[in-house]
């Protein structure tokens, strides 16, 4: 392990087991080192993709694309220690705070990159947080350290409150939990 430090955008430092594994994922060089993974690499869930980019271990990388104004409610990852890494078109909240403006979003430099590009946010497992996809739609990166059990896709440790109701899974409980079993018995990678 390299110690490397990582910064958030709202100033946070860490050098712990998951700062490492994220400084592997967006510092490494060796893009041949990010490997889809065969056993369920993709993710079909109401208004969102998702494909594996890395996975080994606990730790896991999702890129997640996500459809025209679309917003992902505010919500816990109970069992999962992650950053949320900024890549297009994505305002993030993080309680009460709006982490990037929705001009920010689709705001280009002047290399033509978004503004934000690989801005990280650390998402502990009692951290709520949520986000909106700008009109031309978003995505966004999550590189996750599993507490407890193998890694699937961050949907599936979900929590959330609507109307006083913990509904538990994203979008449902049964959706994503369905496929993942069809996964696991066919072996096919939908
Ligand atoms: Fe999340």
């Amino acid at each position: 392990m390299h110690h490397a430090i990582i910064t958030d955008m709202l100033g946070e430092q860490d050098a712990d087991e998951l700062a490492q594994y994220a400084h592997f994922i967006l510092y490494s060089q060796r893009p041949h080192q990010l490997c889809v993974p065969a056993r369920a690499p993709l993710r079909y869930c109401d208004g969102l993709r998702g494909i594996v980019l890395h996975r080994e271990g606990q730790f896991q990388t999702q890129l997640f694309i996500v459809d025209p104004d679309k917003t992902i409610p505010e919500h816990l990852h109970p069992t999962v220690d992650s950053y949320e890494v900024y890549m297009y078109g994505m305002t993030f909240t993080n309680g009460d705070r709006q982490v990037v403006t929705e001009e920010d979003a689709v705001k280009p430099d002047e290399y033509g990159f978004p503004v934000h590009r690989y801005k990280i946010m650390r998402i502990r497992p009692t951290d709520w947080h949520g986000g909106t996809a700008s009109k031309n739609g978003g995505a966004f990166m999550s590189i996750q350290h599993w507490l407890k059990g193998q890694p699937t896709s961050i949907g599936l440790d979900w929590d959330v409150e609507e109307n006083g109701e913990d509904r538990g899974g994203y979008m449902g409980k049964g959706h994503e939990g369905e496929i993942d079993e069809i996964n696991l018995k066919t072996g096919t990678t939908n």
